[in-house]
């Protein structure tokens, strides 16, 4: 099946660090939540049936832009059906969040994982890659993505989320060796995973290592930039198009290394200046942030200034992505999302 033309292009522009009119805007977690058209699904079908549907992903993939009209879609998908496909045991808890049942604590629990073949374990988010480039008809640019193998160690080893994540970091001092071979078997799915997405027509890819921030600069270089690096140049080598975003949350101190993965975008959170990030790490890469998700909880006019404010603190440098720093709060009023979208799209 062919790809239909692009009728946007400012996102895969903005990646290239080419001119565009003005920033392109999506947000992460756009699908979700805090729209109404998103929960009256939900209330039929649990996130995983939704996920695993392609008729229903796709569905939500497109229900932000019908209603915003951001420059960019993003997959309906999660990064932990990735670990479900390696065999572990995933659940959503309603008010609790992801489960895994059997956690990875021993080098024996690592060795009966299975290699995630995307095509086949994975094969409802790469069909509704597929199905969503159809549906969009070149509208704008479909964006996929896949969890980082740190943050999917992290939930595979702690068995859900956490504050500290003290549990995974144990797993890593203690068991060096087990916790280096869970990252290699979680580099490789991971590559692979991107690189159907894209070989479905995602022409833009992230990778989200939500809690790569909790290391030390020197852990974060010796046991989660390599394969950074690697998945990157995957995706690279698997289309030299294919573009690329890198984010991670809390990683102000670790930036520099985020950068040196490769990707053609990084994406930072609100704790830092957008401007003098984007100095510190230098211009030759594009970055995407970063306002605070919070600040769409405050009334209207101080959600339109301080994009506003974001936006002219880059200055009209190309290569900009508007984003928020982190995913959309499911409190958050829709109308709040629409006066976003007009005023980044109004900026020029
Ligand atoms: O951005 C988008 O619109 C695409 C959809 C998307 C989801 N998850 C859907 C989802 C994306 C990009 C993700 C990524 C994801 N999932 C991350 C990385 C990004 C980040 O936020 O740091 C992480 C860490 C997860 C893991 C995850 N999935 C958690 C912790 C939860 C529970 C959160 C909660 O508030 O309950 C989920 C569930 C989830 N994934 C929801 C959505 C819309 C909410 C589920 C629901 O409808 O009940």
């Amino acid at each position: 099946m062919s790809v239909p033309k692009l009728k946007n292009d400012r996102l895969l522009k903005a990646c290239r660090r080419e001119a565009v009119d003005r920033a392109p805007i999506w947000l992460m977690r756009q699908a979700g939540r805090y729209m109404p058209e998103y929960r009256a699904l939900r209330a039929k079908h649990t996130i995983l049936e939704m996920i695993k549907a392609p008729d229903l992903a796709t569905e939500v993939t497109l229900q932000p832009i019908d209603a915003f009209g951001m420059d960019a879609a993003i997959i309906f998908a999660d990064i932990l059906p990735l670990l479900e496909a390696m065999d572990l045991d995933l659940e959503f808890i309603p008010g609790t969040g992801p489960v895994i049942h059997n956690p990875i604590r021993h080098t024996d629990d690592i060795k009966r994982l299975v290699p995630a073949d995307p095509e086949e374990k994975l094969s409802f988010t790469i069909e509704a890659i597929r199905q969503t480039t159809q549906a969009l008809d070149g509208r704008v640019p479909l964006i996929g993505f896949s969890g980082a193998p740190f943050t999917l160690a992290c939930y595979a080893i702690n068995g859900g989320g956490s504050k500290d994540w003290l549990i995974p970091k144990q797993f890593m001092y203690e068991q060096p060796e087990a916790f280096a071979a869970l990252m290699d078997q979680l580099t490789e799915a991971v590559a692979a995973y991107m690189v159907a997405q894209v070989k479905a027509g995602a022409p833009v890819v992230q990778l989200f290592d939500s809690w790569a921030g909790i290391l030390s600069p020197k852990d974060y270089r010796r046991w989660v930039l390599p394969s950074a690096t690697k998945i990157l140049a995957a995706v690279k080598e698997a289309d030299p198009k294919a573009l690329t975003i890198h984010f991670a949350t809390g990683s102000a101190g670790i930036l520099h290394l985020v950068k040196e993965a490769g990707s053609d975008v990084v994406g930072v959170d609100w704790r830092v200046d957008i401007k003098q990030a984007w100095d510190g790490i230098g211009h030759d890469v594009a970055v995407q942030g970063n306002m605070d998700p919070a600040i769409l909880l405050a009334p209207k006019e101080d959600v339109c200034s301080t994009a506003r404010e974001i936006v002219d603190s880059v200055g009209g440098r190309p290569g900009y992505i508007f984003n928020l720093g982190h995913g959309i709060h499911k409190q958050t009023d829709p109308e709040n999302v629409r006066a976003l979208v007009n005023a980044v799209q109004q900026t020029s």
